[in-house]
């Protein structure tokens, strides 16, 4: 197959531990050919979605892992599939692409994972759409109602709907010594919805991330557990991973939302879950191939690389 990725330019890539790369390796060592272009290569002209996209060799050295051939403008239906492994922030020129990547569909181009699902799934908001697994939340732009948030449950974690990596996310104990403070900053004095949710005790024994793969479950996750001192599980915020077979219950979870994100085609989903509850659906560029794969030898990137070949067939 020719398989593109719209991805952060390969030269940023940290190769160790990047599931984008895992993925290329993948493809590449079964003789797919491989394909790259950035969101600003790609361009709506004549009512056709192109995008200007280098083929990639790659080198088999660790330094100088591949070599770009020269971009050829092409439209995206020239690829057997398009894959959307554009990291966050999520924002317009993200929501941009989705459009043109729609658009591409329409003129006969296969893209995962599917840029419209992709765009309907806030991160953060997508949870409330699986009340069951729900921990107590409320997502409001109003200053009062967050504080009556915070009286009713005495310790919560306060987050942005956009944020990532752990970023403006804040714990809020029974004191409230600084919930003004925080709650002026993050909704910006009552004008920006925010996510308030009861602080979960079990985040001390990580934030697990569960992979759904074609609408499989991914058999280990990568519980994050933070560093000391810190609220935030996130690697980005210098958690560490440890990989662990699923429990019963974030298997009833991970099983749950399979078949129906899968069926709106989202064929890589990374769930976050916290104790027994769902914190995030991240459909945007969800991480922790290599991590998984290094600690329990279980190839991640070879189930990504199934079910991308099975779509096909
Ligand atoms: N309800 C919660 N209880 C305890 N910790 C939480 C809660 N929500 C978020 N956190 C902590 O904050 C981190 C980041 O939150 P998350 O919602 O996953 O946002 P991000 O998109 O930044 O990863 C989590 O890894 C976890 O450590
Ligand atoms: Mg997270």
């Amino acid at each position: 197959m020719k398989i593109a990725f719209l991805a952060d330019h390969l030269s940023t890539f940290k190769t160790y531990k990047d599931s984008t790369y895992a993925m290329i390796i993948e493809a590449a060592a079964r003789g797919h050919e491989i394909y790259a272009f950035e969101q600003t290569d790609m361009a709506l002209e004549q009512g056709q979605v192109q995008a200007s996209a280098s083929r990639i060799i790659l080198t088999g050295a660790a330094g100088n892992w591949y070599r770009a051939e020269a971009k050829v403008a092409q439209p995206l239906s020239a690829f057997d599939v398009v894959v959307l492994r554009k990291d966050p922030p999520f924002d317009m020129e993200y929501v941009y692409a989705t459009y043109l990547l729609e658009l591409a569909e329409q003129q006969g181009a296969r893209i995962v994972n599917r840029p419209g699902a992709v765009r309907d799934h806030n991160e953060k908001l997508a949870i409330a759409q699986f009340p069951q697994f729900l921990a107590p939340t409320l997502v409001s732009a109003d200053m009062a109602r967050l504080r009556a948030f915070h009286a009713e449950h005495q310790d919560i974690i306060l987050k942005p709907l956009d944020g990532m990596g752990g970023t403006g996310v804040f714990r809020v104990r029974d004191d409230g010594l600084n919930l003004g403070a925080i709650l002026e900053t993050l909704t910006h004095h009552g004008s920006v919805t925010i996510m308030a949710q009861r602080y979960i005790p079990e985040i001390a024994k990580g934030d697990k991330r569960i992979l759904l793969i074609g609408g499989e479950v991914v058999p280990y996750c990568l519980a994050r557990i933070p560093q000391a001192g810190e609220v935030r599980g996130n690697l980005a915020a210098g958690g560490t991973g440890v990989a662990q077979p699923l429990s019963a219950r974030d298997l009833e979870i991970a099983q749950t939302l399979a078949p129906v994100l899968s069926q709106r085609g989202l064929l890589l989903v990374g769930l976050d879950v916290i104790g027994d509850y769902l914190t995030e659906v991240n459909v945007t560029s969800p991480t922790c191939f290599q991590e998984i794969r290094q600690q329990t030898g279980f190839k991640v990137g070879g189930m990504f690389i199934d079910a991308l070949e099975k779509q096909r067939n």
